[in-house]
């Protein structure tokens, strides 16, 4: 099919009724979350190499493919998703994704999309107020102060705890950026800091061993006591503290780190203080709960992704700095095509971002809040947060189920109880469970033991929902255990 008017109206025309069922379907609990086929098959079923070659020549084959292609996808849509913790995308991320597949505006420089730039900044400066680092509501007004929050969307939370360590380490270190990374920095950070931290040590240029472990508690919670004697056995050594990382909140549990006592450390030892609120930075939103980011003010950096708990499609997540001179700081680097000095009008990322060809995330999150208000966006979120702690007063009312801990989000742990039931029990619970496609839950290990996990992203997942997985869950047991 050719790029023209017509062609673009056809296929609006089929993509809008396929996408209607997908989604009426899915809403109603209508089908299975997820159909797994073994991957040769899936691919010979869509028919890929033949299309490749041929070349889609209608809308109705469009149709015909994208029919079978929303037949094998996850069903996020499905009350009964509770996996992995991706967004449940709501309207306003489909009219960013359907205007960017069209438009095109990869606006690290202002001129390629000064609307997507301008979205970019206010869904920016919307998020620096929530954390209370906001000092001028004037999108241009920042850049021309020595005090103020900054921030800049990248492409997923690891790319964001690699540009706020490296603007950590620019703190630090100014001269690594030319002459290499010293061999002395160390990060102090949780034990079960996320996988894309140690990563970002690496890429810095540190060595995975720079990354000193904080002891975390039996709910696997930072322990701030076991900050002072790692920063005197650093120091000790001769090393320096590059940074400090809390979980806002932690991936496996859904539980926060003491924000506020790491937060004042920090402060006492003069040390860049970095929360790593990719997923419960959302908690900044609900009036009810934000109280879970209390500290957050002493922080220097966060990360914050609008995929997980901001209803916007994959990807788009936040780095944010309290002082936005820290992030002007982050790239000491130039490239004379694009940093040529120019009279500009508006505001280029380019200078603080990873990416040089940055697609237009700030349409995805700003869609994403219009589209409903920011009210709804609250409401939307405490009410995840709640339905959890009913899911967890529902499984302590059973004896055959057990949770380690209360949770603090809408990240949960639980077990199946049974006389013979180990971690590799629930482990095949869970794979059976999938397998048969009617529920969708992770699974993962905390203090050593392997638990079953759901993370509620649905707004529509409800206490019935809960209840019928129990259920489920129940039959899968006795049905792995004859
Ligand atoms: C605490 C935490 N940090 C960072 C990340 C990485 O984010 P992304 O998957 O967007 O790269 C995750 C992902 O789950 C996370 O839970």
């Amino acid at each position: 099919m050719k790029t023209n008017g017509e062609s673009l109206q056809q296929v609006t025309e089929v993509l809008g009724k396929a996408l209607k069922s997908f989604l009426e379907q899915s809403q109603e609990g209508k089908g299975k979350v997820l159909v797994q086929k073994e991957s040769n098959a899936l691919a010979a079923e869509l028919q890929l190499s033949h299309w490749l070659k041929q070349g889609l020549a209608s809308a109705g084959q469009v149709k015909d493919l994208l029919s079978i292609y929303t037949d094998n996808t996850q069903h996020l849509h499905h009350p009964h998703y509770m996996g992995h913790q991706c967004a449940v995308p709501n309207i306003g991320a489909f009219i960013a994704d359907t205007v960017n597949g069209i438009a095109n505006n990869p606006m690290a420089i202002y001129e390629m999309g000064p609307a997507a730039a301008v979205m970019e900044k206010v869904v920016i400066n919307w998020m620096l107020k929530k954390a209370g680092w906001l000092k001028f509501e004037s999108i241009e007004e920042t850049r021309n102060h020595k005090t103020g929050g900054g921030g800049v969307l990248t492409h997923g939370g690891s790319m964001a705890n690699l540009t706020a360590l490296s603007a950590a380490r620019a703190r630090i270190a100014p001269e690594a950026w030319t002459e290499g990374t010293p061999g002395n920095l160390v990060v102090l950070c949780p034990e079960v800091a996320h996988y894309s931290v140690s990563r970002a040590i690496s890429i810095l240029g540190l060595g995975s061993k720079a990354a000193i472990p904080i002891k975390v508690s039996d709910k696997e919670v930072m322990d701030p006591d076991y900050l002072a004697p790692a920063l005197r056995q650093v120091k000790e050594e001769g090393k320096r503290v590059m940074a400090v990382i809390a979980n806002a909140c932690a991936t496996a549990t859904g539980l926060y780190d003491p924000l506020e006592e790491t937060g004042l450390f920090c402060q006492e030892n003069k040390l860049w203080y970095h929360i790593d609120g990719a997923h419960g930075a959302a908690a900044l939103v609900s009036d009810q709960h934000r109280h879970l980011m209390k500290g957050v003010h002493l922080a220097d950096s966060m990360i914050w992704d609008a995929h997980k708990m901001l209803r916007t499609s994959a990807l788009c997540a936040a780095v944010l700095f309290k002082d936005h001179l820290n992030m002007l700081n982050t790239f000491r680097q130039k490239g004379s095509y694009l940093f040529f000095e120019k009279e500009d009008v508006g505001i280029d990322a380019i200078e603080n971002a990873i990416e040089c060809t940055k697609s237009s995330l700030g349409t995805k999150l700003f869609w994403s809040l219009a589209i409903e208000g920011e009210q709804a966006m609250a409401d939307y979120i405490g009410s995840r947060y709640d339905i959890t702690k009913s899911f967890y007063d529902l499984i302590r009312s059973t004896s055959d189920f057990e949770c380690p801990y209360e949770p603090e989000s809408n990240i949960l742990c639980f077990k199946y109880l049974a006389p013979d039931s180990n971690d590799s029990f629930q482990l095949a619970i869970r794979n059976e469970l999938v397998k048969r496609g009617d529920f969708y839950i992770t699974t993962t290990t905390m203090n050593g033991a392997r638990y079953l996990r759901v993370s509620v992203q649905n707004p529509d997942t409800s206490l019935e929902h809960f209840d019928k997985m129990l259920v489920s869950i129940r039959e899968v047991a006795m049905a792995l255990r004859e």
